[in-house]
């Protein structure tokens, strides 16, 4: 097994592991408003190989605004394929992602998964208390995890879309290909996304 950096050629594997994890009604999900327009950040995509050079998992992070504009990390969707669970290969894309976005000096990541499985890794709902997605989630798997002692200390208010870099505007998922009519508040959070190009 060989983790690597995400190749353009590996999107329509990537697609079919995560539609089998999550189906495709994940883009109702409230995580997926917090995608839209903004491209996920390509040092901190990682796809894992099996002997046969096949994609048999994904791991993706994006670019966030937490509270007024303190930058941070959405982690998902991970994805291990059915028959390559429970050997350790989601914990090590975790572990690995998770240790590539502090060696780039990010201080934060959150998520929404289940605290059972993501604790492990350092994973808590008690740094999320104070913080709001863009639609409805469970307050119980909106999980928080400081890369950075005390990053989440003073954090409250709105999480919204980061900016997509210069490099990733181009890899931005555009809105049309999401629910964005599911919801409808997106507005009121105040985050705007980056003008394209930026
Ligand atoms: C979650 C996922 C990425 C883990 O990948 P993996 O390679 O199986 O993970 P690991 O081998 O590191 O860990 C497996 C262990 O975690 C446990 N686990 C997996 N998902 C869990 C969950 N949601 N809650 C609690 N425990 C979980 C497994 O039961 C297994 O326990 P065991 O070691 O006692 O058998 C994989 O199961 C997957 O793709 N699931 C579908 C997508 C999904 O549900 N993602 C979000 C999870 S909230």
């Amino acid at each position: 097994m060989a983790i690597v950096l995400e190749q353009p050629d590996h999107a329509a594997a990537i697609e079919t592991l995560v539609d089998r994890a999550f189906g495709p009604d994940r883009v109702k999900k409230a995580v997926y408003r917090l995608r839209e327009g903004v491209a996920p950040v390509d040092e901190l995509c990682f796809v894992s190989i099996d002997h046969d050079g096949r994609v048999d998992g994904t791991i993706r992070f994006w670019p966030i605004a937490i509270g007024t504009d303190e930058p941070a990390l959405l982690l998902g969707p991970i994805a291990v394929a059915p028959e390559r669970r429970s050997a350790g290969l989601g914990a090590s894309l975790i572990r690995h992602g998770l240790a590539e976005a502090a060696a780039r000096d990010h201080r934060a990541v959150v998520l929404v998964g289940d605290e059972p499985y993501y604790g492990r890794f350092g994973f808590s709902a008690r740094l999320t208390t104070r913080l709001a997605l863009p639609g409805p989630f469970e307050p119980a798997r909106f999980l928080g995890l400081e890369l950075v002692p005390g990053a989440l200390a003073g954090a409250c208010g709105r999480v919204g879309r980061g900016w997509p870099s210069r490099r990733t505007a181009d890899r931005a998922t555009p809105a049309s290909d999401s629910a964005a009519g599911a919801f409808d508040g997106f507005g009121a959070f105040g985050f705007a996304v980056a003008p394209e190009g930026v």
